[in-house]
């Protein structure tokens, strides 16, 4: 984004002119009915310091932040719509509506309350796992994937769960009759297994039949276990990494969900997102390390911080082995307003205050600096601001591998079993063991047991079955659930 003005930015100039500026214009900043006055100041000083809106702009920005956030939900299925249209169309709720791509829909919030009918069909419709509810701009991500019905996807940082969600319908987004089933898969990955669980169950009680092509598994995305490549690829070149598409939607500091999580208001300060660089900066290197070549990942964030965004983004490119994809043209984001990725960026104290380079913090990584090399990539980033499409907001970034990357094997092995972390339960990996049930083998799709005793089967997808028990490295994978059975999920 190109700088807009020259005004003064120390901390002082600004929170003068904010003062000036609320009081002018009392109509741009509106009431926010702030809790605690410091905390809300200290995010609002940053973004402003940071200088990447006009004045203005920038207060629409926040008076936005401040507004509920419309209800965007997405229709599950590609060839029905449940009767959506003919309910807007009786309801003459036409106008209320705006279709976005991927099968969603977004309302304003006010009109759950000024129409019944609609809030009814919501709520029956989810109940019903016909749609799913999530913000549009959480959608981004696994549209820009492009997931085809052959695709091994994992999703390493996966609770809740509304990606994984996506990702398992856009592998059967084709299949119109049984003989199309898919021969890819989905690996949803969670470090903290109570989240694990919840993972689990949401899909369960969506996916249905579809949970045959996926598993839940629990790992530190950091050190994910290195699985070779499963089936169709075996054969050709058994060294090659199992993962076609990865989705990396790292733990972040969260201000771009201040409009439902208004707690992120009091407890956000910068030096949150500079203790998340490092973690998401080994979290994405080990994605690449797990992609096939050629293959995509996304990194994405709900922050609006370039620390754990676009310097992110440029430790990643300074490896070599990825490149950022302009997504300039790609249909799936046809209609919806969206910014480059900064080229620039202010590291800053807790208190506003500039750090100007890694020599005057040596104890903070020096990747959080900008620096002039990766420019034209980083503008390829897609950032989602929420007045532009009333959202919430976003950061994606694009990534395709294009090189090696050297510490998957040899010395990189020691690290990759997982660890337990302190304060977590760990799960009782044999409780979660795949075992075949003899003889018993759907078209596309094995049955197994859970543990040797075990009476309930699931029947999982060739490929995942394959993967999850005839790998190099698959007994490695801590498996939570996998597979579709059709009784009710009971706590692990
Ligand atoms: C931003 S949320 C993911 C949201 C999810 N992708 C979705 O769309 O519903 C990040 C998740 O990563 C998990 N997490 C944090 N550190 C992790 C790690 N080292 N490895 C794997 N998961 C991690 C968190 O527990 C959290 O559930």
């Amino acid at each position: 984004m190109a700088k807009k003005r020259s005004q003064c930015r120390s901390k002082s100039c600004v929170r003068s002119r904010k003062r000036r500026i609320r009081v002018d214009n009392k109509e741009v900043l509106p009431d926010d009915n702030r809790q605690n006055n410091s905390r809300v100041s200290v995010f609002e000083d940053y973004l402003y310091v940071q200088n990447w809106l006009f004045e203005k702009e920038f207060y629409r920005f926040l008076s936005t932040l401040r507004r509920p956030l419309p209800v965007c939900f997405r229709i599950r299925d590609n060839f029905e719509d449940y009767g959506f249209q003919q309910l807007l169309h009786e309801e003459r709720a036409h106008d209320q509506a705006r279709q976005m791509p991927g099968g969603a829909w977004q309302l304003p919030s006010s009109a759950l309350q000024a129409y019944p009918r609609i809030r009814q069909w919501l709520s029956t419709q989810t109940a019903q796992g016909h749609i799913s509810r999530q913000e549009f701009v959480s959608m981004i991500p696994v549209l820009l994937l492009d997931i085809q019905s052959h695709h091994t996807v994992l999703d390493l940082c996966a609770s809740p769960g509304s990606k994984t969600i996506q990702a398992v319908d856009a592998l059967y987004a084709n299949t119109t009759t049984s003989e199309q089933q898919p021969t890819g898969f989905v690996m949803a990955n969670e470090l903290d297994p109570r989240r694990a669980y919840v993972l689990a169950h949401r899909c369960q009680a969506t996916l249905g039949e579809r949970m045959k092509s996926l598993a839940v598994v629990n790992h530190n995305a950091t050190k994910f276990p290195n699985v070779l490549a499963p089936l169709r690829r075996i054969s050709s070149s058994p060294k090659e990494r199992p993962f076609d598409r990865i989705i990396c939607d790292v733990p972040c500091s969260g201000d771009g969900t201040l409009r439902k999580d208004t707690k992120v208001w009091r407890t956000w300060h910068p030096s949150y997102g500079i203790q998340l660089h490092a973690l998401q900066v080994r979290i994405a290197k080990r994605g690449i390390a797990l992609l096939r070549m050629g293959g995509m990942m996304t990194y994405s964030t709900c922050s609006f911080h370039p620390i754990e965004n676009e310097a992110v983004v440029a430790a990643l490119l300074e490896t070599g082995c990825v490149e950022v994809v302009a997504c300039d043209c790609v249909r799936s984001l046809k209609g919806i307003r969206r910014r480059q990725g900064l080229t620039e960026w202010k590291v800053l104290d807790d208190d506003c205050h500039q750090v100007a380079s890694h020599s005057d913090r040596p104890d903070w990584p020096s990747t959080l600096w900008a620096n002039r090399k990766h420019h034209r990539s980083l503008q390829r980033c897609i950032r989602m601001v929420p007045h532009d499409n009333d959202s919430g907001g976003f950061f994606i970034a694009l990534l395709r591998k294009i090189q090696e990357f050297p510490a998957i094997g040899g010395s990189d092995a020691k690290t990759e079993a997982s660890a337990p972390v302190a304060g977590m339960v760990t799960p009782q990996a044999e409780h979660h063991k795949l075992f075949p049930v003899k003889d018993h083998n759907e078209k596309d799709a094995k049955v197994f047991t859970r543990g040797p005793t075990g009476k309930r089967q699931f029947q999982i997808a060739n490929s995942l079955a394959h993967c999850l028990t005839n790998t190099p490295g698959s007994d490695k994978i801590n498996l939570v659930y996998a597979g579709h059975n059709d009784e009710k999920m009971v706590a692990p």
